[in-house]
């Protein structure tokens, strides 16, 4: 989709219009009276998630006239307009209108309306067809956005800005939705690499470790869950690095290509959409993509551990002990539990890179999306500054995070007579996401650190104001705005 903005109407092209509720529409064409006549005829009042599709009979504009309620003025956010923007995209589609205007409602910022309005309809738009063959009929290909001349400039950062967010959100989707046959570890390690040669005169550089490096490292937690694999793992250490910047921040990122559950097998209903269990790795080469544009002054490193987790013959059996890379051992009891082993290892690595914050991306428990449901993720940490920057991040991408407490006594679960830890806790189901959190905790040091389960909003089962059904491209947006703030 190509986004555009122009100080004047097209009136060959359909237009929509926003319209807030209860507000008496003056969209500034001679026959606004009729208009509202019609509008009000068709029920329609301006309420959030409507619209009224309008055929002005004067031809103009030449296509519909659209007008898309916003809700009432006072509770107007970004976020009311990314939906409202995405709501018009795929209405004009149902109408077979390919491009359209929408003008900018002019109540907020310019720069983050503009934006808002890119990433509702660019990521409303996405369809992930690629395996199809009938590839989807109608795909959105320009929007133009009104705004007034005095504004145009003040608009301009937030077309930029909106596009490179929105196009690195559906590079994560793409990511997500691949078949977890054809995205294994070793092809995730393909499109890293492809984004670090895309990258380098931004600063952007890259190490893959194979298997073989990957033993000589010591990482036995990953190694143990890679065991039960016909695919070898991939370990992969992405450095941003720019001149200036007075922070250095670690991402690290689970990347289980598929997620059987191991000898500890899921259920097939479980089981069917655990190709998503890398979206945590995905969102960090989200991130890395929009670098180049970005250039955040901060260096960044990207580190991510991939491996699938499956019953073969040489998989790891409950009660097995591994070894990590920090050398604790950790008596494995659930080979369900593979997120934290292969982030044991990933997190004593990025401790080693004396970052100044440790963000980790995970969809590591089931537990998460029982206690907050599928659209918000659980942030968990020991500094609480850096919750606060991630919590200033959401409220500009509307993605939703809440914080969970890190409970010490809850750590006593975790104590096994035969290893330094075990994986999963005494105290079952109770407080899984906690404990998952605590696991972690225990490779990170003193970093100040924050690990987002992002179990749930990672992946949607149901259609969304913008996203179908799959991958969702979670949390890149925040943690890029993140990011640019520091
Ligand atoms: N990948 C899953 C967590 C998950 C569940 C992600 C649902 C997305 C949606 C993780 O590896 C897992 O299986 N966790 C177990 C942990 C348990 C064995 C302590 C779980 O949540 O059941
Ligand atoms: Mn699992
Ligand atoms: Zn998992």
């Amino acid at each position: 989709m190509r986004p555009s903005l122009t100080e004047k109407i097209d009136l060959k092209k359909s237009l929509a219009c926003f319209v807030f509720e209860g507000e008496k529409l003056v969209l500034g064409f001679p026959q606004d009276k009729k208009m509202a006549e019609d509008a009000k005829k068709e029920g329609f009042t301006g309420r959030a998630g409507t619209a009224a599709v309008l055929h002005p009979k004067s031809g103009r504009p030449a296509g519909h006239l659209l007008l898309v309620g916003l809700g009432a003025r006072k509770s107007f956010d970004l976020e009311r307009l990314r939906r409202a923007a995405a709501f018009a995209a795929k209405k004009s589609l149902s109408l077979s209108q390919a491009s359209f205007s929408l003008r900018l409602p002019e109540v907020l910022a310019p720069e983050d309306e503009t934006r808002a309005i890119v990433e509702g309809t660019a990521l409303a738009a996405y369809v992930f067809d690629k395996y199809k063959k009938k590839k989807s009929e109608t795909s959105l290909k320009e929007v133009s956005i009104v705004v007034s001349k005095s504004n145009l400039n003040a608009a301009r950062p937030g077309l930029k800005l909106g596009q490179v967010l929105s196009e690195a959100t559906l590079f994560v989707r793409d990511l997500v939705n691949e078949p977890p046959s054809d995205l294994t570890p070793l092809k995730f390690a393909e499109f890293a690499q492809t984004i670090s040669n895309e990258g380098e005169s931004a600063g952007i550089s890259i190490t893959i470790f194979n298997k073989d490096e990957i033993e000589k490292m010591k990482m036995g937690a990953l190694l143990g869950v890679n065991r039960g694999s016909a695919e070898p793992p991939v370990f992969i250490h992405m450095k941003y690095e720019v001149e200036g910047a007075e922070k250095t921040i670690a991402l690290v990122g689970k990347g289980i290509t598929f997620d059987s559950g191991g000898l500890s097998l899921k259920s097939p209903e479980n089981m069917e959409t655990m190709k998503m269990d890398m979206a945590g790795a995905a969102s960090i080469l989200g991130v890395f993509k929009a670098l180049p544009d970005l250039k955040p002054k901060v260096n960044i490193h990207g580190i991510m551990a991939l491996t699938e987790n499956m019953p073969g013959g040489k998989a790891s059996k409950p009660g097995d002990i591994f070894r990590s890379r920090n050398g604790k051992s950790i008596e494995v009891l659930n080979t369900d539990a593979e997120g934290r082993l292969i982030l044991a290892d990933a997190l004593d690595y990025a401790v080693e890179q004396k970052p100044d914050a440790i963000i980790d991306l995970a969809t590591l428990t089931g537990a998460c999306v029982i206690a907050l449901g599928a659209l918000v993720a659980g942030a968990m940490g020991n500094n609480e500054d850096l919750y606060k920057e991630i919590e200033a991040a959401s409220k500009e991408s509307g993605e939703k995070f809440w914080p969970l407490p890190l409970v010490e006594d809850y750590k006593d679960g975790l104590k096994s007579f035969a290893a330094d830890l075990k994986n999963i806790s005494s105290i079952r189901r109770e407080g899984g996401s906690i404990i998952g959190g605590l696991f972690l905790q225990e490779f990170v040091d003193d970093t100040p650190w924050i690990h987002l389960d992002i179990a749930g909003p990672a992946w949607t089962d149901r259609e969304l104001p913008y996203c179908k059904s799959g991958g969702t491209g979670f949390p890149v947006r925040t943690l890029l705005h993140y990011l640019l703030k520091q």
